[in-house]
């Protein structure tokens, strides 16, 4: 599945005004000649700023629309006629899942299956030659294969084991993608990626948290000891590999995708307030670090997540080109001139407070 094939193709982004969602639509327009049809319910996560540098595009559209209302989807791929799903519409954030788990049940279960099912009723009206191009690549996480402890990597075929509400409901959503594909030969693709990070993430993730808190003054949050380790990945390097496995990709297989760049969150947390240090020096004229405060523990908290990605490296050519040095300072930057986007995120309802734990601990 080409995107810059002869002829028009139009692609359907759920999630597209997300993180990885906006970054992916922003990619498609600006590199590709396809249609991008944006769908979201614009969630507290979704925006349509994020998507607002190409708006202007009279190749993008935007739906607002619930994947999980099976009426309103099936309409989009009637009056659409999409070539290919791009499916990353989710509830994304672990902390609010141990809060509330009903919305990641409603939509990372339920809205997969909708979208699922709406897929396979277009595909199968849709004339061989495309059909056979047709393509639905559902966006998952590494979170779903559980912890590690210090040594080893996730591979394609490690057992799923997931700690929280969140990579339970994104690991219920990979079973029904990769069953949609065996029982029903509907051409789907899944990756499973590391923890993205880059411009536009929303406020309650611990970058962004880090930074936010970092210059409004306020104690930086750091759940436990800070030893846990995650895989981080820039955003734009996962919107490329989506891309590649979308257009190289083999049907009914999964590709990991990771950032190969392990790192305690003591030691994200630190190169943050570095960056801060030399580009926002605190009014203080102390070092941000000096803010950084241990907070409880988040419940059922993975110890480490790494990503074996050779596969996707060796078979699709992909690999992640940002290193963390930079990209942690081009995030940084972005957030310490996108202000308005932040204050735009943030409202009564969440104001960077602590999430996932009692409030009385925050
Ligand atoms: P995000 O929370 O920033 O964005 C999710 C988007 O989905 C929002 O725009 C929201 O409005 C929309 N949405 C939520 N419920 C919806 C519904 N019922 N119908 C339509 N739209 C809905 O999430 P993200 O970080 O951009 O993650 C995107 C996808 O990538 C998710 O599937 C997530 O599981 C996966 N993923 C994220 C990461 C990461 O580090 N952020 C890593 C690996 C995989
Ligand atoms: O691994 C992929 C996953 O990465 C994605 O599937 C999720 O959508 C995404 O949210 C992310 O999950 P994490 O739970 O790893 O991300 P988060 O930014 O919430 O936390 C990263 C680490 O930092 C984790 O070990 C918890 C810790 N943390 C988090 C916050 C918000 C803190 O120490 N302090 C904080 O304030």
């Amino acid at each position: 599945m080409y995107i810059n094939s002869g002829s028009q193709t139009t692609v359907f982004v759920t999630g597209g005004a997300g993180f990885i969602g906006s970054a992916l639509v922003r990619h498609l327009i600006r590199k590709t000649s396809a249609s991008v049809v944006t769908i979201d319910k614009l969630t507290y996560a979704g925006t349509r700023a994020s998507i607002e540098p190409v708006a202007h595009s009279d190749r993008h559209y935007f739906e607002q629309a619930d994947i999980a209302n099976a009426s309103v989807v099936n309409d989009l791929f009637d009056r659409y006629d999409p070539d290919a799903v791009f499916h990353l519409a989710a509830e994304s954030h672990v902390d609010r899942s141990i809060d509330g788990p009903a919305a990641f049940i409603e939509t990372n279960i339920l809205g997969s299956y909708t979208l699922l099912e709406a897929a396979r009723e277009h595909w199968r009206d849709l004339e061989s030659s495309r059909a056979e191009d047709f393509r639905f690549l559902h966006v998952s996480t590494d979170e779903v294969y559980g912890e590690l402890g210090d040594e080893g990597y996730f591979r394609e075929d490690t057992p799923y084991d997931p700690s929280s509400p969140y990579s339970a409901s994104k690991a219920s959503a990979d079973h029904l993608a990769r069953v949609w594909q065996r029982t029903y030969g509907l051409p789907v693709l899944v990756t499973n990626c590391s923890n993205n990070y880059g411009p536009y993430q929303y406020p309650e993730k611990l970058i962004p948290v880090v930074i936010l808190k970092a210059i409004d003054g306020e104690p930086i949050p750091v759940y436990g000891t800070g030893e846990n380790v995650r895989d981080w990945l820039y955003v734009e390097d996962h919107v490329r590999a989506l891309r590649t496995v979308m257009e190289e990709g083999t049907v009914g297989e999964t590709y990991n995708i990771g950032g190969r760049c392990e790192k305690q969150n003591l030691d994200v947390v630190h190169a943050i307030c570095d960056v801060l240090d030399e580009e926002y020096s605190a009014p203080h004229g102390n070092s941000y670090r000096d803010q950084i405060t241990f907070v409880e523990d988040r419940p059922g908290h993975d110890w480490r997540y790494a990503i074996d990605c050779s596969k996707i490296e060796e078979e699709l050519g992909w690999s992640p080109k940002e290193s963390f040095e930079s990209g942690i300072r081009k995030t940084v930057r972005w957030y310490l001139n996108h202000r308005d986007w932040c204050r735009a995120a943030l409202d009564e309802t969440y104001d960077l407070e602590r999430l996932g734990a009692d409030k009385t601990d925050a």
